[in-house]
């Protein structure tokens, strides 16, 4: 069945803007607490990179997730939303002096550290504010993902991480040092992952890796293997609610962890990605020579995934029922690549027509820019129309 848009509500507003169905995000959050809740000491974080729109992080913080976070801008969104600062985890290839300042000052639960160079700042950063700063290294595992290839970051050739060979170095290190904690280990092989077998060979490598520190008496404390499940942008409304049953049940059913570790995820996108739809106007139907375009006011600056990865999102006229016809369905900025879809069939265009943008949710206002000097797009959710 096709979801019913608030069609009456969504006239009195400008375009273009976000629109989020929070009781969609309420049920996948469940979701989420129920299947991860089967099983011990299994954590989940959401990636605050997908979406910080501060309504939708604090629906997300009161599901009682924890938050993910990979700058200083968004421990700040987090800790704003609520989220408690011992639930945040902190990634990045480059965290600056005052971003792991403003971690160790909120005392965030961990620092995913990628490189040698920032273990030695964060070091000395904690040792000036007298504090011990918890660090978890994040592996650079050399798996790949079945996925975009600018969206995997998994492999050696990435600039994510400490390579597997650096690892024991690492840990030697950190042992001298008196103002970091050793707690854990961190991973992540990509994004927008359907393939569970990508999971397994992550959970086979994070087992092989285990081995080799036990075998040096070393367990830590903590194993985050990061986010990356996929949905399915072709039918947003045929599994809304990622399939988080099975997701759960693989890393239970492959990967060993040892008495009393925690296993932590990162999941943005599966959390944001469905409840999302950008909802733009028609301004022109415009005849091509061999085509047909519509013209709409949203652009590549509200979301820029067809434009940057060629992302597929469905495109679906919201206010028309008349017979399908075909067009390409294009952006106001100057730029050929300002193209939402070619070649999509719709209910008859006309102007004035709203359409919706599905399965946007993740990767989209978050990404919004100003370019062209063009307002960044409103966010609203089902509740602000209560
Ligand atoms: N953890 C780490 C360390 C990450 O780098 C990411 C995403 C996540 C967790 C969350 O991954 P998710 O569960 O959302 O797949 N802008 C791109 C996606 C970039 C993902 C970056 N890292 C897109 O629009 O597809």
């Amino acid at each position: 069945m096709t979801k019913q848009f608030p069609i009456d509500k969504f006239r009195t507003l400008e375009t273009p803007f976000y629109y989020y169905d929070a009781q969609l995000l309420r049920e996948t959050l469940s979701t989420i607490k129920e299947e991860s809740g089967k099983y011990d000491r299994y954590c989940v974080h959401y990636a605050v990179k997908a979406n910080a729109n501060p309504k939708v992080l604090t629906i997300i913080r009161e599901s009682g997730l924890g938050a993910d976070c990979v700058s200083g801008g968004e421990i700040k969104a987090a800790i704003k939303a609520g989220f408690p600062a011992n639930k945040i985890v902190y990634a990045g290839v480059g965290k600056t002096d005052w971003e792991i300042n403003l971690g160790l000052e909120h005392d965030i639960f961990c620092f995913n550290v990628e490189s040698v160079p920032e273990l030695e700042i964060i070091n000395e950063l904690a040792a000036a504010q007298n504090k011990i700063a918890r660090v978890a290294f994040r592996i650079n595992p050399d798996v790949g993902a079945h996925t975009h290839a600018n969206i995997t970051t998994g492999l050696a050739e990435n600039k994510f991480g400490i390579s597997m060979q650096d690892m024991d170095h690492v840990i030697d290190l950190v042992e001298t040092m008196k103002n970091v904690k050793f707690v854990g280990l961190h991973f992540h092989i990509g994004s927008q992952i359907l393939d569970m077998g990508d999971f397994i060979a992550l959970c086979n490598r994070i087992n092989e890796l285990q081995e080799k520190l036990y075998s040096r008496q070393i367990i830590v404390e903590h194993i985050n293997v990061g986010g990356g499940l996929g949905i399915d942008y072709s039918h947003p409304d045929r599994q809304a609610i990622p399939d988080f049953k099975a997701y759960f049940e693989t890393y239970h059913k492959h990967l060993r962890l040892r008495p009393q570790q925690t296993l932590h995820f990162e999941l943005g996108r599966a959390v944001v990605g469905q409840c999302g739809s950008l909802i733009t106007k028609v301004i022109y139907v415009k005849q091509g020579t061999n085509k047909q375009f519509a013209i709409v006011d949203g652009g590549m600056t509200d979301l820029i995934r067809p434009a940057l990865y060629q992302a597929y999102h469905k495109i679906e006229n919201l206010t028309s029922e008349e017979a399908v016809e075909t067009y390409d369905v294009v952006g106001p900025i100057c730029e050929s690549s300002d193209v939402f879809g070619k070649a999509i069939d719709l209910n008859k265009v006309k102007r004035g027509d709203l359409i919706g943008i599905r399965s946007a949710g993740a990767y989209g206002e978050i990404m919004a820019s100003s370019y062209n000097c063009r307002a960044l797009p409103k966010g609203y959710t089902s509740d602000d129309f209560i």
